[in-house]
């Protein structure tokens, strides 16, 4: 089975899909096969691989509706290794066209688990609510990546997440698990982002990873781009952070996994998360894959 991951805040604006999309792009191109799973209307995770949301035949909407096999809403992107169900607006009309069905809560977790072993992580874009939507993502993942914006209401709005977390664990998915709470747009210049990170440490000693993502214009021009940092712009300190991040996961997972003794094979989380492969010469593969008319893999060009 493969890992999957949510990214969950109810809180916009926190860095929810540039964790998400970063960091299914560094397990990518450390060899893992993965799978990014749009699950906001707003397309952001979509476009941010470089898929453009508009347009798209097949998205998560009409899997979720089983309007489409599971395969034809996969699509390959411009990254090796690194597969998309897409969103679009779409999506924002999917709690009435659940609204009768009685397994409405399940239908995502229904669809992961339909998702074989071709993929080793899942990730999960999520809105910025606790809708039907957001609840149908915390049903199906087994782990949650907390990101919290380094700022003064930082803990506001944990506790009512925390309660939701409990909720869910106590009814339809009783194996959810806290993976870590990841810091976002960390300014070192100012005492309260240090404050702020202190303070969340001292609540959730355990969760917060090590790696804090720095407030970077390069992280938030990336998007325009359609890549992922390492892509856009591989020696930033944005990239550095994500590749971190990808490296705490691999050894939480690997950590969770090996106490439960899990059958998959450990080893290959030893390997360092970019390998000998630097992402660059992905990028030059990519750039054959795209000269063989790639489906997915237009450059989506200047914003
Ligand atoms: N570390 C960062 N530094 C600078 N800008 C960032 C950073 N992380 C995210 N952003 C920008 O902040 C905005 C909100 O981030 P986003 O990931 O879309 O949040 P969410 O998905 O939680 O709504 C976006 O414009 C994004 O590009
Ligand atoms: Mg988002």
């Amino acid at each position: 089975m493969p890992v999957s991951i949510s990214v969950v805040n109810q809180k916009g604006g926190v860095g929810k899909t540039t964790t998400a999309v970063n960091l299914a792009a560094c397990l990518a191109a450390a060899g893992h096969p993965t799978l990014l799973v749009d699950a906001d209307p707003q397309g952001n995770a979509t476009s941010g691989v470089g898929v453009i949301p508009q347009d798209l035949e097949f998205t998560i909407y009409d899997a979720l509706l089983e309007q489409a096999a599971l395969e034809e809403t996969i699509l390959p992107t411009f990254i090796t290794g690194l597969s998309l169900i897409p969103a679009n607006i779409d999506l924002s009309g999917i709690e009435i066209a659940l609204m009768d069905r009685p397994d409405r809560l399940e239908r995502m977790k229904k669809l992961l688990a339909a998702i074989n072993d071709r993929f080793e992580f899942i990730l999960i874009d999520s809105p910025p609510s606790l809708s039907l939507l957001a609840l149908n993502v915390l049903a199906a993942a087994e782990r949650v990546i907390v990101p919290v914006q380094c700022e003064y209401y930082a803990l506001e709005g944990l506790t009512t997440l925390l309660q939701t977390f409990e909720r869910v664990r106590e009814t339809v998915n009783p194996n959810l698990d806290i993976l870590g709470i990841l810091m976002t747009m960390y300014d070192k210049r100012t005492n309260l982002a240090q404050q702020v990170v202190a303070e969340v440490e001292r609540v959730f000693p355990k969760q917060v990873f090590t790696t804090v993502i720095p407030r970077s214009v390069k992280l938030s021009e990336a998007p325009s781009f359609g890549k992922p940092i390492i892509y856009y712009d591989f020696n930033s300190k944005g990239s550095e952070a994500y590749i971190g991040l990808c490296q705490e996961v691999l050894e939480r997972v690997k950590e969770t996994r090996a106490g439960q003794g899990a059958g998959r094979p450990v080893e290959r989380f030893d390997e360092s998360p970019l390998g000998e492969r630097s992402p660059r010469d992905g990028a030059a593969g990519d750039a054959e894959r795209l000269a063989a008319g790639d489906p997915a893999g237009g450059d989506p060009g200047q914003p």
